[in-house]
């Protein structure tokens, strides 16, 4: 019997409408895998209790949620009311860091049947798996803003001719260290062993200008590689390396790349997938509690439509079962994905159906529950 207790956070906009959507699935998983039950739990933070509070979560959310054994995240943020780096710092990057999740897992792997961008490739050639650091790098929101008039000013003003003649400056320090370089490239080659696919994992570094951080990433690289002769590497600058998965994806298997750049080279890959609305994402401390994100964020324009494409938080939620040693249930979720994608009647308009987000999970959940076994096992839906 495996119980699970999941921290749920729907966080805003679309986020509420496919985190539900992931309930529903993961509830039908219930019924059909035998001994799989999920209690889940429902925080309202984000943006809407920002605005009644004036914080994003209450101040022992980090020891709220260390009693689960994972969270489901939709999405945070509501730029009209919120400004975006109170959001986000309030909520996703708390967890992150406060969890300190430093592999942020993000698969591409096209499903058949998914819009596919790149003419004259073929989809069914791609797998390869980005994994993003998640704790350091730009994103520790450390440095200032200086007024001409602060002491600090001059320092950096110095520099360049620029600065001189401004009247305010920003600091935005990249922190990089031995120690979180070499835990989530050795989490990179554990993974490329796993998967026993190509067996290479590629090092997206910018070393030619960004002379320090980039530096001790590409040292650390060279060392973590050397313990893992089995398993080839190779490393690319973020620009060429953003160009190759256009002209040959198919080439890639694992790619380690730090927080900044790897924010940036998902967003493209995922395209590859079909967008946004396709790409799955999980922020992992092998051991500790996970938090398991759709990348997609929590798209305004588009929210309380129900037209938002609930595939990315579903396969987030794959992802999610995986990492909680559920690989049957996975498995089962994400081939009802698979097959939902495939058949093509039921997909949301951003990979040109005309679904909505709820009968795109209908349609997942029934495909989970036509797969139900007749075991003695069987539980009736309650
Ligand atoms: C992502 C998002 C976040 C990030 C934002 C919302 C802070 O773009 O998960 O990719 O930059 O990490
Ligand atoms: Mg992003």
């Amino acid at each position: 019997m495996s119980h699970h207790r999941v921290a749920v956070i729907p966080g805003d906009g679309i986020g509420v409408e496919v985190i539900a959507e992931g309930i529903k699935v993961l509830r039908g998983l219930e019924q059909t895998a035998p001994n799989l039950t999920f209690e889940f739990t429902d925080f309202p933070w984000g943006c809407g209790y920002y605005l009644q509070h004036g914080e994003m979560m209450p101040p022992d959310a980090l020891e709220i949620l260390a009693q689960f054994g994972s969270i489901y995240l939709g999405g945070v943020g509501w730029p009209e009311k919120v400004p975006e780096e109170v959001a986000v710092r309030g909520v996703v990057l708390a967890i992150r860091f406060g969890f300190d999740q430093y592999a942020n897992v993000r698969p591409v792997k096209p499903l058949q049947g998914a819009p596919f961008p790149l003419a004259g490739k073929d989809p069914s050639q791609i797998d390869f798996v980005v994994v993003r650091e998640g704790t350091e790098g730009l994103y520790v929101g450390q440095g200032g803003r200086y007024a001409r008039q602060q002491a600090g000013f001059e320092q950096w003003a110095s520099l360049r001719p620029a600065f001189l003649q401004s009247d305010e400056l920003a600091v935005q320090i990249g922190l990089y260290s031995e120690h979180g370089c070499r835990r989530v490239m050795q989490y990179s080659f554990e993974l490329a062993r796993r998967r026993a696919g190509k067996r290479l994992v590629t090092s997206c570094t910018k070393v030619n200008a960004l002379n320090y951080g980039m530096k001790l990433w590409s040292d650390v690289f060279e060392e973590v590689a050397e313990e893992y002769p089995d398993i080839d590497h190779e490393w690319m600058h973020a620009d060429a390396l953003a160009m190759r998965f256009v002209t040959s994806p198919e080439h890639f298997d694992v790619v380690v790349a730090p927080n900044l750049f790897g924010d940036l080279i998902t967003d493209l890959s995922a395209t590859l997938l079909g967008g946004l609305g396709m790409a799955a994402g999980g922020n992992i401390h092998p051991g500790g509690i996970g938090m398991f994100e759709p990348p997609h964020g929590t798209a305004p324009d588009i929210a309380g439509r129900g037209i938002a494409n609930p595939v990315a938080a579903l396969l987030t939620a794959g992802m999610m079962l995986d990492e909680l040693g559920e690989a049957q249930a996975a498995h089962l979720l994400n081939d009802a994905v698979a097959d939902v994608v495939r058949e093509g009647a039921v997909r949301t308009p951003d990979i040109g159906g005309a679904s909505t987000t709820q009968e795109v999970g209908d349609a997942v959940a029934n495909c989970i529950l036509a797969s139900r076994p007749q075991t003695s096992d069987f539980r009736p839906e309650t």
